[in-house]
């Protein structure tokens, strides 16, 4: 069932993204050689429990941390780990803020000191994805409008888009209807509508979109052990187009 939120009900949303936004920010400048992706999680764990919120991630599912930290291959749902990040890794910090019932889902990629350059295009290009797919947030078009303008996009630069994990509706809950796929054509799945809160959160791998499930039951890397990243933000469809509110203002 697709819930439609109120104007208030945004507007609630949207602070507990503002939150998350604000501590994806800290993250920029904490996020370095020798820094854990537990230590990350403590941090955010704390930060959101500083500011009278709390992760919706912790227990989800029975998932045990704060945060989703994924390295590298690790496509998403990587577990927060006592090993040091190392020069040259990018690592996806995926968060779900909770602040007073309200929810609002986020996922960054961050270089780890200096990266390559083929660990920056891609990068870059997975974020550009996630915006052109933003664009397409528009009451009155179709899901597969998003996931095709995504598909495309990302394909057309020679790298793949991750099948088997997708964006969602957001509200009470973190995975609610309709799915968003970062696949598709045009003009089909459901249609978009003003009150909807969805995420867009395209997972762009080098290689092969393949992947595999760690014995954790969780993370998922790509077969190949090649990069995968990923950009997250949540957006409600509003009458004056797609509104940003997990938004770091870039
Ligand atoms: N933020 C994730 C998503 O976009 C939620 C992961 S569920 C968890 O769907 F349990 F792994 F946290
Ligand atoms: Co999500």
């Amino acid at each position: 069932m697709i819930t439609f939120k109120s104007e208030r009900e945004i507007t609630r949303m949207h602070e507990a993204g503002k939150l998350l936004a604000a501590c994806h920010k800290l993250l920029r400048q904490k996020i370095k050689p020798g820094v854990t992706t537990l230590e990350i999680d403590r941090f955010v764990d704390e930060f959101l429990i500083a500011h009278g919120a709390k992760s919706e991630q912790k227990g989800y599912r029975g998932y045990p941390y704060a945060t989703c930290a994924s390295i590298n291959d690790e496509i998403c749902h990587g577990f927060p780990r006592a090993e040091s990040l190392k020069d040259g890794d990018i690592v996806t910090i995926d968060c779900v803020v909770n602040l007073n019932g309200a929810l609002a889902d986020s996922a960054w990629s961050y270089p780890v000191g200096k990266i390559s350059t083929e660990a920056r295009k891609l990068l870059n290009v997975t974020k550009k994805a996630l915006y052109i797919g933003i664009a397409q947030a528009i009451a009155g078009n179709r899901t597969g409008d998003i996931g095709h303008t995504i598909q495309e996009y990302v394909e057309g630069r020679n790298y793949s888009v991750v099948r088997d994990f997708t964006g969602h509706g957001i509200g009470r809950n973190i995975h609610e209807e309709p799915q968003i796929f970062h696949y598709g054509t045009k003009g089909r799945g459901i249609q978009l509508k003003e009150g909807m809160v969805i995420t867009i959160e395209p997972m762009v791998n080098i290689g092969t979109w393949f992947s595999l499930l760690d014995d954790n039951g969780w993370t998922a890397r790509t077969v190949d052990g090649m990069l995968s990243a990923q950009y997250e933000h949540t957006i409600a469809i509003t009458k004056d187009g797609p509104l940003i509110l997990t938004s770091q203002d870039d």
